[in-house]
C-alpha cells in the first residue's frame, strides 16, 4: 500500500481549509461571475479587491479577488485550532528550513505565511472577523446557493511526495488513485475537517491550483446554475459535468471564471471523521474513478490550472495517463 498510516497526532492542529486569493484582471467581470451568477456574498469591496463569503460561513471571507495585470492564484489558507497552534506551525516549518514570516491580512489575526514541499504558498491563521449568520436569510440566496468552501485540488509533480508531506501535518488520505504499472500515486484526497478532502493532489505540471470547490445544498442547484449560465453569456465557461464522481461520490460541475480559474460546484460526499477510516483505492484505468456517470473529462481539465505567483511549476516524472474524452 503506497499511502502512509494516518498521522493522528500532528505537530500542530489544522481545523480545515479556509480561503484562497485569486488575482483577476477585471474585477467587474469577476464580480458578475462570483456574486451575480454563483451567489457568493460580498463582505467588503473596493477598486482593488472584493471579499466574499458563502451562505453558512461565519468567517469574513472564503475567497478574495484582487485586481492584477495577470491572473494567478495566491496562497491557499487554512484555519488552525487556536493561537498556540500558529507558533507550533511556525517552529515546525522553520525547523524544516521552510521560509516563514508573519504577515498582515485584513480581517485576520496573526497569519503565518510559508510554503509546502513544492514551494506552493500556504498560510495559517486562527482569528478572523466573525459575521452574523445569514444561512436563514433566504432572501439573500442567489445563483447556485453556495453554502461553504469545501476543498482545494492542486496539480502536483510528485503525488507520493505531496501525500508524505501533508501526512506529516495531519492530512489523512480518504481515497487515492494508483498507477498499476509504476505503483506510484497518480492522485490522492486528504482531509482535516471530516469530509472526503480539504486538499487533493492530481499528477501533473505543478504546483498549480487545479480548482477550488464550493458545497451547495442539492444537485438541483447545479442544474439551476447550468440554466442560468447557459442563458447569461457563460455557456463557454461550463467545462465538465454535471455528473457524479466515483471518487468522493459527490455530484459535481466544473466551471471556469472569466480569468480561467477553475471552480467546482460540489455536493453530497460523505463523513470521514473516524480515525481508523480505511482509504479507498482506485485504479487509474477504472472508467468510473473520475466519473461514476456522465461524460468523460475533456483534455483541458487535465491540463489547465492557475499558476501561483512567482512559483515556476515543474513537470511530473509520472507519465501515466487517465481516461480523457475524445
Ligand atoms: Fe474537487
Amino acid at each position: 500500500m503506497p499511502i502512509p498510516a494516518p498521522n493522528l497526532y500532528p505537530p500542530f492542529n489544522i481545523v480545515r481549509l479556509s480561503h484562497v486569493d485569486f488575482a483577476v484582471t477585471d474585477l467587474t467581470a469577476s464580480r458578475a461571475f462570483y456574486v451575480d451568477t454563483l451567489g457568493l456574498q460580498v463582505t467588503d469591496e473596493s477598486d482593488a479587491a472584493i471579499y466574499l463569503r458563502a451562505m453558512e460561513e461565519r468567517g469574513h471571507h472564503c475567497l478574495v479577488l484582487r485586481k492584477a495585470d495577470a491572473a494567478h492564484a495566491g496562497a491557499l489558507s487554512f484555519k488552525v485550532f487556536d493561537e498556540d497552534q500558529l507558533d507550533r506551525a511556525h517552529d515546525w516549518f522553520a525547523g524544516r528550513g521552510h521560509a516563514v514570516r508573519w504577515v498582515e491580512r485584513p480581517y485576520q489575526g496573526r497569519t503565518l505565511a510559508t510554503h509546502d514541499c513544492f514551494g506552493m504558498p500556504i498560510e495559517f491563521y486562527f482569528r478572523m472577523d466573525r459575521l452574523p449568520p445569514i444561512h436563514q436569510s433566504y432572501a439573500l440566496y442567489r445563483g447556485v446557493k453556495p453554502l461553504r468552501i469545501d476543498h482545494f485540488n492542486v496539480f502536483s509533480p510528485d503525488v507520493d511526495k505531496a501525500v508524505g508531506f501533508y501526512n506529516e501535518i495531519g492530512f489523512r488520505v480518504t481515497e487515492y488513485t494508483e498507477d498499476e504499472e509504476s505503483k506510484r500515486l497518480w492522485a490522492a484526497w486528504t482531509h482535516r475537517k471530516g469530509g472526503v478532502h480539504d486538499i487533493a493532489f492530481t499528477n501533473g505540471l505543478g504546483p498549480r491550483l487545479h480548482h477550488t470547490a464550493f458545497w451547495v445544498p442539492t444537485p438541483l442547484n447545479i442544474i439551476d446554475l447550468l440554466d442560468l449560465m447557459s442563458t447569461t453569456g457563460y455557456v463557454a465557461n461550463i467545462e465538465r459535468g454535471p455528473g457524479r464522481h466515483g471518487i468522493s461520490n459527490a455530484f459535481f460541475l466544473y466551471i471556469l471564471d472569466p480569468d480561467g480559474h477553475r471552480i467546482e460546484i460540489y455536493c453530497s460526499d460523505y463523513q470521514t471523521v473516524d480515525p481508523d477510516l480505511e482509504a479507498i483505492k482506485w485504479d487509474l484505468k477504472d472508467p468510473q474513478r473520475q466519473t461514476l456517470w456522465g461524460a468523460p473529462a475533456p483534455r483541458s481539465w487535465f491540463e489547465l490550472g492557475s499558476v501561483f505567483d512567482g512559483v515556476e511549476p515543474v513537470a511530473s516524472g509520472l507519465g501515466a495517463s487517465p481516461i480523457i474524452a475524445p
